[in-house]
């Protein structure tokens, strides 16, 4: 679990000297090379002008690209800008062919907006959800997967990490059934990306979509989309403007052949540059080494809210992450956020509307969310399970 300088990362992130922030699912913090270098880039829109800016910046805007690539194992063209993760995931979705009796294939821990946007389409289109269900330890079951898999299936789509508990839905073992039965894959890399390797060439997805804010500490308003390149111009987006395609006369238009046909002209361009920043300093500590402390330190907390007596822990999962929610037996999720906030501390409340399947299935009340980083201490979890013990 040490494997990270500890020292080093804290110095670089100055709002952990007052607080102790486990609200790294909702938005994490931003380290300082990233926030300083927003500030600037901002800065100089001020005093340049945005334009300017923007093209004496282009390489540092196109680094966000190269950045992005080397996440994912992916190419620079298969990347695209997009203001956040749910409508990275969308352009994807709508652009993709319904028909009636077409069959969509998810999990019970879907995200709530991408359920939301099943219905709607399903709604359109006259196509069906199928909903698989999970196996004894909460993950998607893999074989009831493949055995719901038939001709009609016309999308596989899960939410890799969920939005309300430890769980981690084996992505790679759907990407295999998604090869061999030739289904496009779709994976909501949200709460993923920044928290664990991500390849999508061993994931076997064809789409994957993640935002700034969350595990790859980038700013507010910015996220990620992944589309592999022979997908990429047999999509055509749901929108376009003349960014995404280019006119050739009043009368016609030819979309762009890169990724950059799911993006739109007008954006937070300091922001695109500062997550590009943020990608750089996930890959310059290693994915690996983060995945492994932020796995550990929530492991820690669990055992340490365990011996309390007054949780209930309510995360699934095989291989639990950095995302820990539980109840309290005697105060409200409400109540418990806000005494830790008046003592400094951040934490989030899962309110069930973001896996509405899942904890309407186990009957929860919303729970809990704690959330830890690799900046975060073994320190800051005693410290934690010491207030939730006096109150
Ligand atoms: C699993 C998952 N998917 C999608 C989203 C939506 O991300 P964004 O708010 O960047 O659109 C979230 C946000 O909490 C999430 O947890």
């Amino acid at each position: 679990m040490d494997s990270i300088d500890l020292n080093k990362i804290r110095l670089e992130t100055r709002g952990c000297s007052d607080l102790i922030h486990f609200n790294n699912a909702g938005a994490s913090l931003m380290p300082v090379p990233v926030a300083d270098y927003l500030y600037g880039f901002l800065q100089e829109e001020e005093l340049k002008g945005g334009y300017e800016t923007a093209a004496a910046r282009n390489e540092e805007l196109e680094n966000f690209y190269t950045a992005g690539a080397q996440l994912l194992n992916a190419k620079p063209s298969e990347i695209a800008f997009v203001e956040n993760a749910t409508r990275a995931w969308d352009m994807v979705f709508y652009a993709l062919p319904l028909e009636r009796g077409d069959k969509i294939l998810t999990t019970v821990s879907e995200y709530g907006s991408n359920l939301i946007a099943y219905l709607h389409r399903a709604k359109q289109t006259g196509a069906k959800l199928l909903v698989i269900p999970n196996d004894k330890y909460g993950q998607i079951d893999v074989e009831a997967l493949e055995a719901t898999v038939d001709e009609n299936t016309k999308l596989i789509s899960i939410s890799h990490i969920p939005t309300g508990g430890g769980l981690v839905n084996p992505a790679k073992e759907v990407g295999e059934i998604a090869k061999k039965y030739k289904i496009p894959y779709l994976l909501d890399a949200c709460q993923s990306a920044g928290q664990m390797p991500l390849d999508v060439q061993s994931i076997g997805c064809d789409f994957l979509s993640a935002t700034g804010r969350k595990y790859l500490r980038g700013p507010r308003g910015t996220g990620l989309l992944y589309v592999k390149e022979d997908w990429i111009k047999r999509l055509e987006p749901p929108l376009l403007d003349q960014f995404a395609a280019e006119l050739i006369t009043g009368e016609n238009y030819e979309i762009r052949a890169d990724a950059k046909r799911f993006e739109n002209w007008e954006r937070y361009f300091a922001g695109q540059a500062a997550l590009g920043r943020a990608i750089d300093y996930a890959l310059k500590i290693g994915l690996e080494p983060i995945q492994e402390r932020v796995f550990g330190l929530a492991a820690y907390l669990r055992t340490k809210l365990e011996e309390t007596d007054v949780i209930n822990l309510t995360d699934e999962g095989v291989q639990k992450c950095g995302l820990v929610t539980f109840q309290h037996r005697k105060l409200s999720a409400q109540q418990l956020k806000s005494r830790l906030f008046d003592q400094n501390v951040n934490v989030s409340i899962s309110s069930g509307s973001g896996m509405k399947l899942s904890y309407e299935a186990r009957n929860l009340d919303p729970l809990l969310r704690a959330s830890v980083h690799y900046y975060n201490t073994t320190d800051e979890v005693e410290k934690f399970v010491s207030i939730i013990k006096s109150l």
